[in-house]
């Protein structure tokens, strides 16, 4: 049995097992573009002055809807390169899919980037995958069911004290606007915890929380794609997900704080 079958076959859910066995063909055509392409010249275009768009990220994008057209016709799409930049939360079911999240490293060949797709139903994600195709790691997750590494089942940490965490941050963007939050952020948590890391890819930090690699991960003006598969994960693996105050989460809402769920008050003190 392949590991999308092993998980589905988990699911005890039809529905569900149909969503996720979607997602994780699309999520591995896509990602086996991407990593054909890796370490070849690119064609690099910019979105913003330090945000680029290379011929990966849209070609990942056109497979992957493509896959979720040919398997589950009929349901909306929000995807990154072709869904503006303040997209509005869909009504009824939509995939939400980030083509390649981590294009930053993608295009400087460090090779830690991913696949992120997930099936919302008016904005609470039932099915959700992030697929990292330099490691083939296929992180899965379905509302109510749990949490998979490729056929394993996974679970946030138990980790109680800062001191003893291993936490992750994104950069904005727009850092000039928000250089002052970040780096009063970073002035709060750093010297609490045991370490933080910044690897440039969202879904990926979120996967990590989820797999019990990271303790905990924040960042500031995520959009939907970034963040709406790597929620779920976090969550069917035990772990907690909200704003920077504590507030529930919503992808559509740009503050993000996930946790193994035991850090997550003493995060919430450290950066409000
Ligand atoms: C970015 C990555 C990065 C995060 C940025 C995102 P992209 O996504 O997730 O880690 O810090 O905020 O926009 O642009 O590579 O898909
Ligand atoms: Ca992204
Ligand atoms: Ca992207």
């Amino acid at each position: 049995m392949n590991r999308i079958e092993t998980i589905t076959s988990q699911c005890e859910d039809a529905d569900l097992a149909r969503l996720l066995r979607a997602a994780g063909r699309a999520a591995l055509t896509g990602g086996s573009i991407i990593r054909q392409l890796y370490g070849k010249p690119h064609n690099i275009e910019m979105k913003g002055a330090i945000n680029l768009v290379t011929e990966a990220d849209l070609a990942s994008e056109t497979a992957i809807v493509a896959s979720l057209n040919e398997d589950l016709p009929g349901i909306a799409i929000m995807a990154e390169e072709s869904a503006g930049d303040s997209p509005s939360q869909p009504e009824g079911r939509s995939w939400i899919i980030d083509p390649l999240d981590g294009t930053t490293n993608f295009a400087h060949g460090f090779p830690f980037f991913a696949v992120s797709i997930a099936l919302v139903e008016d904005a609470v994600p039932l099915a959700g995958v992030v697929y990292c195709p330099m490691q083939d790691e296929l992180f899965c997750a379905c509302r109510g069911r749990g949490a998979w590494l490729n056929s394993d089942r996974i679970s946030v940490t138990a980790t109680r004290f800062p001191v003893e965490a291993l936490v992750a941050t994104g950069f904005p963007y727009d850092i000039h606007a928000r250089l002052d939050t970040v780096l009063r952020q970073l002035r709060s948590v750093l010297p609490k915890v045991r370490d933080i890391r910044r690897a440039g890819a969202a879904a990926i930090d979120l996967a990590y929380v989820a797999s019990g690699r990271l303790d905990g991960f924040w960042e500031m003006d995520l959009k939907p794609w970034d963040t709406a598969a790597g929620w779920l994960l976090v969550e069917e693996a035990g772990g907690r997900v909200s704003d920077f105050a504590g507030n529930p989460y919503s992808a559509f809402r740009p503050e993000i704080l996930a946790s193994n769920s035991v850090l997550h008050e003493q995060l919430i003190d450290m950066l409000t």
